[in-house]
């Protein structure tokens, strides 16, 4: 069994300690909003936050997460009260097919953790490993502004 804190609640889970986290999530958690792109940690569709730094689940080995806390997209805001990367992303419509936002406002997310006013430089540096095959990087670079700003002023 693996001790797993996700979106602030404990799971055991019962798998070989070889399974991505991808899987767990998806599979045995039926966490389903974390995507699979291409599995060798180069999309970035299925980004999710270990100990609130963006990582990507297809190529963590769960065994190695005894007692970690993940977040993914379903754990960053809720309808109610939405994170500001969320919100921003809303506001300046970003997605387009969707495929790959999740991982997109993950990273996001983290981005501002570390770097909580981003020049264009830095938000296309990041968000860039994160491929969107519609495009939309003009958006996320705007929604990442208007998110920052959001936080910002608190
Ligand atoms: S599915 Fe993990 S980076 Fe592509
Ligand atoms: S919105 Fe379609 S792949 Fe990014």
């Amino acid at each position: 069994m693996i001790s797993l804190t996700i979106n602030g609640e404990a799971h055991e889970v019962d798998v070989q300690p070889e399974m991505p986290l991808l899987w767990v999530l998806r599979d045995e958690l039926g966490l389903t909003g974390t995507k699979y792109g291409c599995g060798i940690a180069q999309c970035g569709a299925c980004t999710v936050h270990l100990d609130g730094i963006a990582v990507r689940s297809c190529q963590l080995r769960v065994g190695s997460l005894q007692g970690a806390s993940i977040t993914t997209i379903e754990g960053l805001g809720t309808p109610n009260a939405m994170h500001a990367v969320q919100e921003a992303w809303s506001e300046k419509q970003v997605a387009q097919c969707g495929y790959c936002q999740s991982g997109q406002m993950m990273q996001a997310a983290s981005l501002l953790t570390t770097t909580p006013k981003p020049t264009d430089a830095q938000i296309d540096a990041v968000m860039s490993g994160n491929l969107c095959r519609c495009g939309t990087y003009p958006r996320i670079r705007a929604a990442i502004h208007a998110a920052s700003n959001k936080l910002q002023e608190g």
